[in-house]
C-alpha cells in the first residue's frame, strides 16, 4: 500500500508522461507536413515510449491498491520553426521529466516507501538513456548543420534511430 501523498504524486507523472506522449506526436505531425519523415517516424515510436512509460506508473499504481487517474493533458505546440528547434524542444523536456522522477525518488525515500523507491529506479535509468538519445541527436545539428542536403541527411540519421 502506498500513500495517498504518494498516489497522488504518482498520478501526477502519468500526466507528465502522457503530456510527453502527445508533444513527441504533435512533433512528429509537424515532421511530416514539412517532408521530414525520418524524424516524424522517430517522434511518432517515442510518443508510443512515452505512453508506455504512463501505462507502467498506471499499473504500479493499480497494483498497490492505490486508484490510478487519468487527467487533463495540457494543448501540446504544434508549430515548430525548424527541426532544430523540434529537437532542443525534446531534450529541455527530457531534463524536466528527469527533474520530476528525481523529485518522486527523493518523496518516496523520505516517506521510506522503498517499494516505489524500487521501482522508480527504472526510471533513472530510463531518464539517462533518453537524455543521451537526445543530446546525440542535438550534437548531430552542431557537426551537420542543416544548410543544403544537411537536413536531409540528418533526418535521415533521426529516422535510422527509429528502427
Ligand atoms: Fe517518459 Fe521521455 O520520459
Amino acid at each position: 500500500m502506498i500513500s495517498k501523498e504518494m498516489t497522488k504524486r504518482l498520478n501526477q507523472q502519468i500526466t507528465l508522461e502522457m503530456y510527453s506522449s502527445n508533444i513527441y506526436l504533435a512533433m512528429s505531425g509537424w515532421c511530416a507536413y514539412n517532408g521530414l519523415n525520418g524524424s516524424a517516424s522517430f517522434l511518432k515510436n517515442h510518443s508510443k515510449e512515452e505512453l508506455s512509460h504512463a501505462y507502467k506508473l498506471f499499473d504500479y499504481i493499480s497494483e498497490t491498491g492505490g486508484l490510478a487517474e487519468v487527467d487533463t493533458i495540457e494543448k501540446p505546440n504544434n508549430s515548430f520553426k525548424s527541426l532544430h528547434e523540434v529537437f532542443e524542444a525534446t531534450y529541455k523536456h527530457e531534463l524536466i521529466v528527469s527533474k520530476s522522477i528525481f523529485e518522486l525518488v527523493d518523496f518516496a525515500l523520505n516517506e521510506k516507501d522503498y517499494s516505489t523507491f524500487n521501482f522508480l529506479q527504472w526510471y533513472i535509468s530510463e531518464q539517462h538513456e533518453e537524455e543521451k538519445l537526445f543530446k546525440e541527436i542535438l550534437d548531430k545539428f552542431e557537426i551537420i548543420k542543416t544548410d543544403g542536403r544537411g537536413l536531409f541527411m540528418i533526418d535521415r540519421e533521426i529516422g535510422q534511430l527509429a528502427n
